[in-house]
This record gives C-alpha cells, sequence and structure tokens, in this order.
C-alpha cells in the first residue's frame, strides 16, 4: 500500500470524529465511554461492535474487525487507500495535497529535527541551573516553579550567547536552521532564542518540536515562540495537551486557559486536564483536536476585555462541533488576572469555584446577545435576531440546531417583551382552561412569537408553562393560530359577560336594586360577540 504524507493522515485523523465517521453507516449508542452499535462487517442483532472517541479506534468484540477512520471507510465502501483519503479530507472540509509518499530523506530529517530539538532542551534545561541562568532561575522559582515542575515541563534558559549555533556547528547547517532554533544572518548563524526562560512544546507523541521563550528583562514581546516549520504548526497545537491527555479522559472534560503558565499552574493544581493554545487565538485545529479527545470543554478566559473577546470568538468556533453529547462551558477568571495569579491569590479552591461556575453555551451565547444589541429596540432586537441565526445556523447537527433555535425564540418571547414580566400582576383574574387549550397556546407561543406578543396581555393572564415539552399532533398556519387566540378571546369575553350577567340577577332578585338596565346592556354586547364569534368560526 502506498503510504500517504503522514502529516495528512495524521491531520484528517485529528479532524475528523471516528464517532461521526462511522455513525453515517451504522447507528451508534453511547454507554460509559464508548459508542455501540451492530457490527457493519458481520451480522448480529445485538451490538458488539464498539467506537472509543477518544482513541480513535473501532473494535468490533463479535469479529475482531479493528480500526480507524481510514481503514473504516475502505472496508465498509469497499475503496482503496486513496479514495477512502479523498472522502474523508472532502468531509473534513480539508484540500487534498499532491499525493507525496514520505521520502527516506523526509524521514531522516523527521529524526534530526527531533534529535536537534531534543539536544538543544537538554542544553537550555542544563543552562537554567548554571551560573549563566542564576536570573532565569530565581524568575521561575519566583513564579511558582518547584524543581520537580521544572523538570516535567523540561523548562530551560537560553543564553545570551549563540550556544546552539555553536554547539551544532559540526553538522548541517540546514537541519539546524529546519528546527527554527537558528537563523542565518549576515555573520553566519546565530541563535533565535537569547536569554529567554524556555518552555519546551511538545507534540501529541511527547516529541519536542518547537520552544516558547518569555523575556525576562522586561522587554517586548514577552513571549517569542518557533515559528512554524516543517513539524510545528502553531495553529494545530495545544500547549500541555500531551501532559493532559489521560486527565482529560479521566475528568472526562478539557480546560482551556489562554497563557501556557496557567496552563503549567492548572495541571500542577488539580486541574491536569488544561491546555492552552500557543501565542495565537483559538483555532478551529485546536477546537477538532480537543473534540475529539472530549466534548466536554471548559474555556477559561481572563477576566479583562480581550478575554470576554476570546471568549465571544471561541464560541462562534465550536458551534459547528456541537453534538448532542457536547457541554460546553465559558468562565472568566475573577480575583486576578489569569489562572496563574488565582491559583497563587485563592488556591486551588477559588479556581474551582470559577470553573464550576462556568457559563452553558446557549446562555453564554444569550447573554453576549442581549449585552451587544439594544433589545429594547425594535431595530436591535432584528439585529440580536440576526446575530443568533448566524450563530445557530453554525451548528451543523440537525436536530440540536433546531432545538437551540426553539430555545432561543423561547428566550425572546419570554424575555425581550415586556408583557411577559407583568404577567403576576394582570392575572387577578385568571379565565379557566382546559390542557388542550393550555397546550395550545403554549405551542402558538413558540411557534409564532409575534402572535403571542400581538396578544401578549390576553395570553399573559393563563400562567402558562412555556418551557413545558408539548406534544400537539396538529400543525397550524400563522392565520389560523391569530384566528385561534381571536376566538378564545372572545369565547372568555363572552364568557366573564355570562358571568356579570348571573350575579347581576343574584342581585336583582335579591330586591338590592334595579339591575334590569345593566342586564340588558350587558346582554346587547353577548350578542354582538356572538355575531363576530359567528363570523369567524
Ligand atoms: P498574556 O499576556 O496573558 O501572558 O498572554 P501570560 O500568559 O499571563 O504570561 P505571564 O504570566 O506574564 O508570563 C497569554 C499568552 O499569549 C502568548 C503566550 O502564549 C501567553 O502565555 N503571548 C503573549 C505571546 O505569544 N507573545 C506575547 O508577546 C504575549
Ligand atoms: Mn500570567
Amino acid at each position: 500500500m502506498a503510504k500517504y504524507d503522514n502529516n495528512f493522515t495524521d491531520q484528517l485523523r485529528q479532524r475528523l470524529s471516528v464517532v461521526d465517521v462511522v455513525s453515517r453507516r451504522v447507528p451508534l449508542v453511547k454507554r460509559g465511554q464508548n459508542y455501540w452499535g451492530c457490527c457493519p462487517f458481520h451480522n448480529e442483532k445485538t451490538p458488539s461492535f464498539s467506537v472509543s472517541e477518544d482513541k480513535g479506534f473501532y473494535h468490533c468484540f463479535g469479529c475482531g474487525k479493528h480500526g480507524d477512520i481510514i481503514s473504516f471507510t475502505m472496508e465498509s465502501e469497499h475503496v482503496d487507500f486513496k479514495t477512502a483519503i479523498a472522502e474523508l479530507a472532502d468531509m473534513a472540509g480539508l484540500k487534498l495535497p499532491t499525493y507525496k509518499p514520505k521520502t527516506k530523506q523526509q524521514i531522516e530529517s523527521e529524526e534530526s529535527y527531533i534529535t536537534i530539538t531534543a539536544a538543544a532542551a537538554k542544553i537550555y534545561a542544563e543552562k537554567l541551573f548554571s551560573p549563566d541562568g542564576a536570573h532565569a532561575l530565581e524568575y521561575v522559582r519566583r513564579r511558582g516553579f518547584s524543581d520537580e515542575m521544572i523538570k516535567k515541563y523540561g523548562i530551560g534558559y537560553a543564553p545570551k550567547n549563540n550556544i546552539i549555533s555553536n554547539k551544532f556547528a559540526n553538522i548541517k547547517q540546514e537541519k539546524v536552521i529546519a528546527t527554527g532554533l537558528v537563523r542565518r544572518g549576515d555573520y553566519g548563524l546565530y541563535d533565535f532564542f537569547r536569554d529567554k526562560l524556555m518552555f519546551p512544546i511538545f507534540n501529541a507523541h511527547g516529541q519536542i518540536v518547537a520552544f516558547s521563550g518569555r523575556s525576562l528583562d522586561g522587554s517586548e514581546p514577552k513571549y517569542i515562540n518557533t515559528t512554524d516549520t516543517e513539524m510545528f504548526h502553531k495553529r494545530q497545537t495545544l500547549f500541555g495537551f500531551n501532559f493532559a491527555r489521560e486527565s482529560i479522559h479521566r475528568a472526562n472534560r478539557a480546560i482551556i486557559v489562554e497563557g501556557q503558565i496557567d496552563a503549567i499552574q492548572m495541571q500542577c493544581h488539580g486541574f491536569g486536564e488544561t491546555v492552552a493554545p500557543l501565542g495565537t487565538a483559538l483555532t478551529e485545529d485546536h477546537i477538532a483536536i480537543l473534540c475529539k479527545a472530549n466534548r466536554n470543554i471548559i474555556f477559561c478566559f481572563d477576566g479583562d476585555g480581550a478575554g470576554q473577546k476570546a471568549a465571544a470568538r471561541a464560541c462562534g468556533i465550536i458551534l459547528p462541533f456541537l453534538r448532542d453529547n457536547s457541554d460546553v462551558r465559558f468562565a472568566f477568571v475573577t480575583g486576578g488576572k489569569d489562572p496563574d495569579e488565582v491559583l497563587k491569590n485563592g488556591g486551588p479552591g477559588e479556581m474551582k469555584k470559577i470553573i464550576d461556575s462556568a457559563t452553558p453555551l446557549v446562555d453564554f451565547l444569550w447573554n453576549i446577545t442581549n449585552k451587544n444589541y439594544l433589545i429594547n429596540t425594535p431595530a436591535g432586537r432584528v439585529q440580536a435576531e440576526k446575530f443568533i441565526k448566524t450563530n445557530t445556523d453554525k451548528i451543523t447537527d440537525k436536530m440540536l440546531r433546531a432545538e437551540y433555535e426553539r430555545e432561543y425564540n423561547n428566550r425572546k418571547f419570554n424575555e425581550w417583551h415586556k408583557w411577559k414580566k407583568n404577567s403576576d400582576t394582570v392575572n387577578i383574574d385568571v379565565p379557566e382552561i382546559d390542557n388542550i387549550i393550555k397546550n395550545t397556546l403554549v405551542y402558538i407561543v413558540n411557534k409564532f412569537p409575534s402572535v403571542a406578543e400581538r396578544y401578549g396581555d390576553f395570553i399573559s393572564k393563563f400562567n402558562l408553562d412555556l418551557d413545558s415539552d408539548v406534544k400537539v399532533d396538529f400543525d397550524m398556519d400563522l392565520k389560523s393560530a391569530e384566528k385561534y387566540i381571536i376566538t378564545l378571546k372572545i369565547q372568555k369575553y363572552m364568557e366573564s359577560l355570562e358571568k356579570q350577567k348571573h350575579d347581576l340577577m343574584v342581585r336583582g332578585l335579591s330586591g338590592e336594586s334595579d339591575v334590569s338596565q345593566e342586564i340588558r346592556r350587558i346582554d346587547d354586547e353577548i350578542n354582538r360577540m356572538r355575531e363576530k364569534f359567528d363570523l369567524l368560526v
């Protein structure tokens, strides 16, 4: 079998969920950690075909078939490798690269890359504990790093001189330049990182592919990262992911913070499931990687304006990835600038409070809508509605999208329109209605908020439970919905007139007063209403 460029197949595996791919052909049900269905490769009636999202594999306990998205596509559709890749690329929205098998040279250069970065990390790590690195060591300890943490995360110090260019002077220049650690200048090679506190960046396999260096003298930029190389793509890399994997699985969720020191401190203070993007806003690739690991995600942004903006952006990116088993929440840091500070000031307990009080996505989107638009004006409401629609349209799961739309329609009706708020004070005289009428009204309110609003004063008298899950076996259009409400209104009005008339007659019989004139007036009104009613039905 021809070998595809590993980068691309990895990218596909990263992008696509095995559950999504398999469930296009096999209905799956979640049981425990895994998904189950009837094996498409042998005949069976009880499901023994299991799919593991976080491992990216399926396994049939009946026939032993086992594989990933690529083998599944090949075998279930009886297509060759190339066709399967093309189809999956299409599904992932990725452009198929021109077919290029990995050459021996390429494999060699990747090996030399990893060898060089690993050797560089070792040099940096040693330098941190040398006299040259004293100020860096002092700094990193002050930031709350124990020696154990320094070791685990491979933290080091890049000295002021060109240590890497010099150490690797005897190997081919191109190979060192390829790692981004060294650049070519007018006077020969020089080190990219100098006088920096060094954080190795690991790929998912735990290999060092890049570095992030923090300035120690207050100079800007605060952080510099390896620019993209053959083996490091910033937009596809989450800092700390290699360490977090196991915890994400155990905690059954992932936390995303803004900075790498935040990620490290979180991981070391009871939130092992934390990762951070690297000096870039969150990308679709980041989200795809995380969603594959776990669909429960808590975004934890700094409490400043930038954090709010980043959250709104993240919300837009994650919507297409939402499934009915996703739990996505947004937390905002208080009591400090970022998680690192909160952990330092208030400890893990404070941080836990912030995480536990995270807002679910459905509410977060609603909140930012209400914050960003003038919902007390018609034009503002229209803008807000458009904003909500642009967002819900991004949800690719059809049923989920419909549910979100319904939810927001409810909220628009309940919260945007004043009359609903008054309902408590209006219901002095609640007309009696049965459940069928109640359900019909709830249905109309949810389906036609405009009609509901027009007759809001009337509808609000019934104290409807608008969130109740109403199932009706009819379908009304807007016109008949309106007619239904008008008819009901007239009917209820006539009932109240009849009651008034009855009360008057009781009073008249007791000889209290002359009520005949009043009764005649009510009779006229009843007749007028009856005519109106007859015209309608
Ligand atoms: P912050 O400015 O919030 O920094 O940037 P921080 O994480 O709190 O850093 P410390 O605590 O002062 O050390 C958040 C993240 O954005 C990236 C880094 O990954 C940083 O962790 N960043 C920031 C850069 O890549 N370059 C910069 O110049 C600044
Ligand atoms: Mn910080």
